[in-house]
Parts: structure tokens; C-alpha cells; sequence
């Protein structure tokens, strides 16, 4: 059993008079990636987004590195070292490939941090090849990984990944599942991933949890889980 670097208890959170997150409970341990999953609309993104502190909680804790951080804003959550890709991936289209990277650097509090240039080339050798080029030239699978890039220029603990394959083809989905493998095994970075393709989910994940309306209905291991389980937790 590793130690926990995020704990999220019986989170509620809300749009307007709209609850969305009922109690969600769960739990990151450290060097591992852990996996939501659930269909359209349980509460995926606004779980992400109340953690990042983009949505505020109406009641419930978020735990990070043994820290009470429930009512801390974003930026607050970056600097401490919590980075969070959205749905979409919301690159600067008429930004530079570099560009975009450095604005990654905008979470950090040491203004004189630079972009750990080789790491993040070793890890996505594309972006070096397009430096120059416009965030908004690249294909999907490549601002996906800018995106990524972007958010470990400022070398985070924690990194929150929302539905990263959506829209991507499987060749360019392998390739971004490898990373986050790697950055959990031989960078220690934990991450937390939402997503809804099994297939992907499946080799990268560590461990799972199931969300249905708001809260987490059930959870797992991912080794002790066959295929067919996971099938019938998703579609419940
Ligand atoms: N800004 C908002 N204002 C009001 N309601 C919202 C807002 N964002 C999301 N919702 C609603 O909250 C519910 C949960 O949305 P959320 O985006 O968290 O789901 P999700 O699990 O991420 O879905 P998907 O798999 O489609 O991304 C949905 O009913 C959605 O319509
Ligand atoms: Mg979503």
C-alpha cells in the first residue's frame, strides 16, 4: 500500500442550484495512474474541475500531499504542483508550439523556471519538429500532446487528464498511454485520468473507479479485473 498524494471525500459540488457531484469519494496513491470512468454526463469533468478548484465545493474534502486544499483557487493548486489538461485540450491556436509550452510555465511560482526542454522533447519528439509552428496547425493527437507537454513543463506532482484519447486515433492514443506510464513508473508522477475507452484505459491504468451520477459506484485494481467486468461496470 503506497501513501495517497490526492484524497477527495464525499465531494459535492454544484451548478447554480444543480448539484452534480453527490459525495464522491477516492483516492490517488502515489506513482500510479487511477482511472475514472463513466458514461456522458456523471460528473467526470465537474469531479476534475472542483478538485482543480475551477468549480467550487459545496461540501466534502480534497486531500493533496496530507493537505487540506478544498478551498484553494486554481492557480494556488497549480503552484503547489496539481496540473490539470482539460477536455478539449484548449491549446492557443495562433501561438507557437514553444509558445504554448511556455505559457505552462505561467503555473510556476519561480518566475526564472525554464521549459525542461529535453525531457519534454524525449517524451514527444513531434513537438520539437514543429517548435515554430502554430499550435492551431497541428492535428488533434499532436495538440493533445502539447497540451500534456504543456502541462508537465512546470514539473508537476499530479496531473489531472481529461478524456485525453477523445476525438484521437489509436496510433496517437498508444503512444500518449505509453507516456503517462512512463511518467508514473520512472518520474513518480501520479496522474489522474478520466476516460471512456476501455481499450485505452485498460494497460495504463493502476486502478479503477466507476462513477455514476455524481459518485463513485464502484472501484478496483485493474490487474484483478477482466475485460468483461469492465464492460459491465461501464455500461451499467
Ligand atoms: N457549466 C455548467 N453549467 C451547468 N451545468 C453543467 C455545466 N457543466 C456541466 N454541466 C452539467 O453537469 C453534468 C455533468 O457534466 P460533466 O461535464 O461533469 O460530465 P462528464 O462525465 O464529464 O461527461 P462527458 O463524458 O460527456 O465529458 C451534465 O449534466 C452537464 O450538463
Ligand atoms: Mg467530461
Amino acid at each position: 500500500m503506497g501513501k495517497s498524494i490526492l484524497k477527495v471525500n464525499s465531494l459535492m459540488s454544484a451548478y447554480g442550484q444543480s448539484t452534480i457531484l453527490w459525495g464522491t469519494s477516492l483516492e490517488v496513491k502515489k506513482g500510479t495512474v487511477t482511472t475514472v470512468m463513466g458514461r456522458n454526463g456523471v460528473g467526470k469533468t465537474t469531479l476534475l474541475k472542483t478538485i482543480m478548484g475551477l468549480v467550487p465545493a459545496v461540501s466534502g474534502m480534497v486531500e493533496y500531499n496530507g493537505e487540506d486544499v478544498t478551498g484553494l483557487p486554481a492557480f494556488k493548486k497549480s503552484r503547489m504542483g496539481i496540473a490539470y489538461v482539460p477536455q478539449g485540450r484548449e491549446i492557443i491556436p495562433k501561438l507557437t508550439v514553444y509558445e504554448n509550452l511556455k505559457l505552462g510555465l505561467e503555473a510556476v511560482a519561480d518566475k526564472k523556471a525554464r521549459i525542461p526542454e529535453e525531457e519534454i522533447y524525449a517524451m514527444f519528439p513531434i513537438l520539437k519538429d514543429f517548435r515554430k509552428r502554430l499550435g492551431g496547425n497541428l492535428s488533434g493527437g499532436q495538440q493533445q500532446q502539447l497540451a500534456i507537454a504543456r502541462a508537465l513543463t512546470g514539473r508537476p506532482s499530479l496531473l489531472l487528464l481529461d478524456e485525453p484519447t477523445e476525438g484521437i486515433q489509436p496510433s496517437i492514443s498508444q503512444e500518449i498511454g505509453i507516456i503517462l506510464k512512463r511518467l508514473a513508473r520512472e518520474q513518480g508522477i501520479s496522474v489522474l485520468l478520466v476516460e471512456q475507452k476501455i481499450d485505452f484505459a485498460r494497460p495504463v491504468t493502476d486502478y479503477f473507479y466507476f462513477m455514476n451520477r455524481g459518485v463513485v459506484v464502484s472501484e478496483g485494481s485493474s490487474d484483478e479485473m477482466s475485460m468483461e467486468e469492465l464492460q459491465n461496470h461501464i455500461s451499467l
